[in-house]
């Protein structure tokens, strides 16, 4: 019975006859190798430091994620090898067998958390996975993998393991899929499925589901995510830069019958963590307490609720508008009914705007902690590409610029998503953002889903 604990055990004891060696630097080259964070990394890493040898026989095999930091000639990676790993692992208990499909783990804390007992009622906050404001699904996986109900399925060989692991999107802990063998696609291409208990839906309404994943490494493989069988959205890991964290949202609407829901996520040979998952109507983000995060009315779905707008140029129109009725927003994938857009009828005279700003929103504030890391999330629509741009703001602090030639907007006239990781260097304890209309030409500017949320500090 193989499991990631027994896998670093052993690497720690092929590495014991030269872990007392001098020459031990636990510099960026021996934090890059064994990043122990990711439990995988580790392992790689350590089997790597055992072909490579302080007599100077050395393999060319460097772990990719390390050279930056160490460079390709042997001597660092020989005194990082000679340090580690010092990671300490107390990993969950691994699916090792395809008949255990109804019995998750225990909950059993990783040994990062050592404050808490999971089976008594005094849990820490950090351990709680408590639905607020509207979630009918809050997957945070803080102390274990409750309420969801892991699931190995067919082809399954026994490769795909599972555990809790920190730094998680948000709070401390994640869930993380890892191989515990190699997998061989596509004679024995693993997956892993993750279900989620059943929750009632209200027939015909609107919903957002959400979700963090990161990937550990280049890979074909991906995550799929689907809502009664129902495609909801496929994340590869081709598509994102590895050891990053990206939130995802997703728009959901029970047909005129569906009073019930139960949401999957498979991984398909891939090692990946998953975070944040949550689902709650689109009307439970009006208002001052929002089911993700700190920013209220981030779905307009109440019109411009907290939200301040300002329209220096008299030519232009702005507000939240419904978009149903508007061929412009056909196949735009907005989330729900209401968005915030500008619409400018000609080229603006530039002596009528704030520095070519056409129209913004400011949002309620909002308290935040010094040195804090926080996700400013949001959609963005440009009828086409001379329209102008959309700039970012923390209070008064430009942190973002979004144009419509960015790759990551794509072709025009769709809302596409802005990840921005903000870090409160300047000690603020409050904070609003403000998103502007920089207009240019005729046309349209449109800004939907805005969320606020603050994260775990190792997100990069
Ligand atoms: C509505 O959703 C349910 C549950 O997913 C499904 O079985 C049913 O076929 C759907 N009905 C229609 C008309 O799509
Ligand atoms: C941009 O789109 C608007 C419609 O919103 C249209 O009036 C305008 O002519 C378009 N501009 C160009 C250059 O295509």
């Amino acid at each position: 019975m193989a499991n990631l604990k027994t896998i670093v055990a052993l690497a720690v004891v092929s590495l014991a006859g030269i872990s007392a060696a001098a020459g031990c630097a636990a510099d960026n080259c021996y934090r890059a190798l064994f990043p122990c964070p990711s439990p995988s990394a580790v392992s790689v890493a350590s089997a790597f430091c055992a072909t490579i040898t302080a007599s100077g026989t050395t393999a060319t095999n460097y772990p990719t994620r390390a050279t930056n930091a160490c460079g390709t000639t042997a001597d660092r990676y020989i005194s990082a090898c000679q340090c580690g790993p010092t990671c300490s692992y107390s990993t969950l208990a691994m699916a090792t067998s395809s008949s255990s499909t109804t019995n998750a783990p225990a909950c059993e804390p990783p040994s990062t958390s050592t404050t808490f007992t999971s089976t008594t009622s005094t849990a820490p906050p950090a351990c709680e996975s408590t639905p607020v404001n509207g979630n009918l699904l809050y997957g945070d996986f803080e102390c274990d993998f409750t309420p969801w109900n892991p699931l190995v399925f067919a082809p399954y060989n026994g490769v795909y393991g599972y555990s809790v692991t920190t730094p998680g999107f948000t709070k401390v802990n994640s869930f993380q899929t890892q191989f515990l063998g190699t997998p061989n696609c596509p004679t024995t291409c693993t997956y892993l499925r993750l279900t989620s208990p059943v929750f009632p839906v209200t027939p015909g309404v609107k919903y957002k589901y959400t979700f963090a994943t990161w990937f550990d490494g280049i890979s074909r493989g991906f995550v799929g995510t689907k809502i009664n069988d129902r495609a909801g959205r496929t994340v590869s890991a081709l598509d994102y830069p590895v050891t990053n964290w990206r939130f995802h949202q997703v728009p959901f609407q029970a047909n005129a019958t569906e009073n019930e829901a139960s949401v999957f996520f498979e991984w398909l040979n891939v090692e990946s963590r998953l975070d944040s998952v949550t689902f709650a109507p689109l009307s439970a983000y009006c208002g001052n307490t929002s089911p993700v995060g700190l920013l209220p009315d981030g779905e307009f779905e109440c019109g411009l609720g907290a939200w301040t707008q300002q329209k220096p140029d008299p030519q232009a129109t702005a507000g939240v508008v419904n978009l149903g009725s508007d061929s412009l927003y056909t196949n735009s994938f907005p989330m729900g009914d209401y968005a915030w857009r500008v619409v400018s009828p000609g080229v603006p005279n530039p002596a009528n705007q704030e520095l070519h700003v056409s129209a913004r929103i400011i949002s309620g504030s909002m308290a935040v902690t010094p040195g804090k890391k926080y996700l400013v999330y949001f959609t963005s629509f440009f009828s086409n590409r001379t329209v102008g741009s959309v700039g970012v703001m923390i209070n008064n602090s430009p942190i973002y610029t979004r144009n419509p030639n960015d790759a990551a907007q794509g072709t025009p006239a769709v809302f596409s998503p802005n990840h921005i990781i903000w870090t409160n260097m300047a000690g603020l304890t409050s904070v609003s953002v403000k998103i502007e209309a920089l207009v240019f030409g005729a046309g349209t500017i449109a800004i939907d889903s805005v969320m606020f949320v603050e994260l775990n500090d190792g997100v990069v």
